[in-house]
């Protein structure tokens, strides 16, 4: 944990922030998954710090993904820490079996959990660390009577859903934001940046406050291969970082 220098993204302004270390969580959404165990490893070997495993339900998001039956699997070749991104309806039901299935953190989406601070207190008590995603057009001021219990903020950078969408630019103000209101009360929370991660949006989310990467086609679905992918990414990221 240590203070970085930051640029507020609504008035240009540099300011000071507690904020945790850069990381970049590959998201297997866009991994083959004939092939999973392998570039798993290759993105582990690559320096990858966390992956991300993304959950649909073809309710909460049209699409349909993965479920636990996948995550025990990955759990047996993981080396570092699976962050379960659920988007589904009544995630509450479920978090005591991805929990089981060995995730080390659980995010829930804000628009699909009336009782918030209900399902992150379940989170917490599963043993996870406990996460809120929060899709494009919410805003940051809804988070703002859970931050004391959270661990990661999830901030959508696309609409959830699928894998390979345009980052949407408007996000950086709410990742500020959320910066802002997390140093307010001293806490180093894990600001994820999720949808559209590339090494031109990388270095505007680390600017705006976030530092967790999350990236599914800029890494596994690089033509120069998943090492080139985190490479590039990481060597972004520190560009942005020392600025
Ligand atoms: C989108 C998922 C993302 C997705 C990102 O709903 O939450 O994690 O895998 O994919 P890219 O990096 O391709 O935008
Ligand atoms: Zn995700």
């Amino acid at each position: 944990m240590r203070y970085n220098d930051f640029i507020d993204a609504r008035t240009n302004e540099s300011y000071s922030l507690l904020t945790p270390q850069i990381k970049i969580a590959p998201s297997i959404l866009a991994a083959d998954f004939a092939r999973l165990g392998k570039q798993v490893t290759e993105a582990q070997e690559s320096g990858a710090d966390w992956l991300h495993f993304d959950v649909m339900d073809g309710r909460f998001v049209p699409n349909i993904s993965m479920g636990m039956p996948i995550l025990r699997s990955l759990k047996r070749v993981a080396t570092i820490p699976i962050d379960v991104h659920l988007m589904i309806v009544e995630p509450e039901r479920y978090v005591q079996a991805f929990a089981d299935a060995g995730a080390a953190s659980i995010s829930v989406h804000i628009e699909a959990s009336p009782h918030l601070h209900r399902t992150l207190t379940l989170i917490k008590e599963s043993g996870c660390r406990a996460g809120v995603a929060i899709n494009p057009h919410t805003p940051a001021s809804f988070l703002q009577e859970v931050l004391p219990l959270l661990d990661i903020i999830n901030v959508m950078t696309v609409n959830p859903g699928f894998g390979g969408q345009s980052f949407l630019d408007f996000t950086l103000k709410k990742i500020s934001e959320l910066r802002q209101m997390a140093t307010a009360i001293h806490k180093d929370i894990d600001i994820e940046v999720d949808g559209g991660i590339n090494t031109e949006t990388a270095p505007k989310a680390i600017q705006a406050g976030a530092n967790v990467l999350i990236a599914g086609t800029m890494i596994f679905g690089n033509a120069d291969g998943i090492k080139s992918g985190i490479d590039e990414l990481r060597a972004a990221a520190d560009i942005a970082t020392s600025i």
